[in-house]
């Protein structure tokens, strides 16, 4: 037996027990195990370093802290930030009290989110979204005004709505991690907090073009793209390009033989797989700057799916293998 597998732990969760590396928190342990138990993650980023905390969607309840403390955490924690322990058992849905806080939660994040999504450019891909669809009230119960601001542009690139902000703080992260200088930050405090940029300036370094791709609302979008066509009728196909500042690996997302926008190719949590720079993302659009390796694979439950899905057909059928060379669906 490898020194690995005796340094593993076990951690049940939602009932099913899995064997991890200590040191890893809930949520990367639920991702080993997939499908609903994994909790949502509107802030935490695993590419990004000190990111979760800070937007408690993905709050589990810990019926056993561990083997040799078996007492339950009297709270409900957050997935992203707390450890894993040997002999840990934690309810995501199989816990009532999970459910409602995971309620609440989208409801304070919603409070001041102005669900534009006809008119913005996440709609379909983003993740308020969905946790909305899933866990939202029909109706606000807040009375209050919603805070509103004028939409800002962040250099030639990038647009920012603050409107739709959920002060995850993954961009200023990207502006920390990924580029050698970062211009905005999360100015003020409490409700008065929002995203800007230090002294008006534009953010232009090489992979600052990442904070869109890591923002999971709209208040980031191309500035290149903007309006140009909404996510499900284009058609996304990953190309590689002979780039010198990043690995040249894209998705494009395109449409008749235009290239609408580049965006990083992303894994099954959303998170971005290698960033990219800002040269393939917003001035490679022509289709000859580029290698198509073939299409994207999307998930199947994804609106960017609805015009792509086809009937399987049988392996005998001599179109199989043409048919199969078309848009690929994962589960
Ligand atoms: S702009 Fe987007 S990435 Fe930045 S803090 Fe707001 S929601 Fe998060
Ligand atoms: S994802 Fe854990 S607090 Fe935001």
């Amino acid at each position: 037996m490898s020194e690995e597998v005796i340094n593993k732990i076990k951690v049940t969760i939602d009932g099913v027990t899995v064997e991890v590396k200590p040191g890893i928190s809930i949520v990367e342990a639920a991702r080993e195990i997939g499908g609903p138990s994994v909790p949502p993650t509107m802030c935490y980023y695993s590419k990004l370093e000190g990111s979760g905390g800070r937007c408690r969607t993905c709050l589990v309840e810990v019926s056993k802290g561990s083997e040799k403390d078996p007492r339950p955490m009297p709270k409900l924690v957050p997935a992203c930030r707390t450890q894993v322990m040997d002999g840990m058992e934690v309810k995501v849905i199989t816990s009532p009290k999970v459910v409602e806080a995971v309620q609440g939660v989208t409801e304070l994040l919603l409070i001041n989110h102005p669900l534009d999504c006809p008119v913005c450019d996440q709609a379909g891909e983003c993740k308020l979204q969905d946790l909305a669809y899933e866990h939202g009230l029909e109706r606000t119960r807040s009375e209050f005004p919603r805070r509103t601001f004028q939409p800002d542009d962040l250099g030639p690139y990038i647009k920012l709505n603050m409107n739709r902000c959920i002060l995850c703080a993954r961009c200023i992260l990207v502006a920390n991690q990924l580029t050698d200088q970062r211009n905005q930050g999360i100015l003020f405090r409490g409700d008065h907090a929002e995203i800007s940029t230090y002294l008006n300036k534009a953010i232009t370094n090489d992979f600052s073009g990442n904070v869109i791709d890591v923002c999971p609302v709209g208040a980031l979008t191309d500035r290149t793209a903007r309006f140009k066509s909404r996510v499900w009728f284009t058609e996304p196909v990953n190309a590689t390009c002979k780039c010198e500042k990043c690995s040249g690996k894209a998705v494009l997302w395109v449409k008749g033989n235009e290239i609408i926008r580049v965006t990083a190719r992303k894994d099954q949590y959303n998170e971005v797989e290698e960033f990219i720079c800002n040269d393939c993302r917003f001035e490679r659009k022509d289709l000859n700057d580029w290698t198509i390796e073939g299409p994207t694979p999307i998930n199947k439950h994804s609106v960017i799916s609805v015009n792509h899905y086809e009937l399987p057909l049988p392996k005998n059928d001599p179109h199989y293998k043409l048919k199969n060379n078309n848009i690929k669906t994962i589960e």
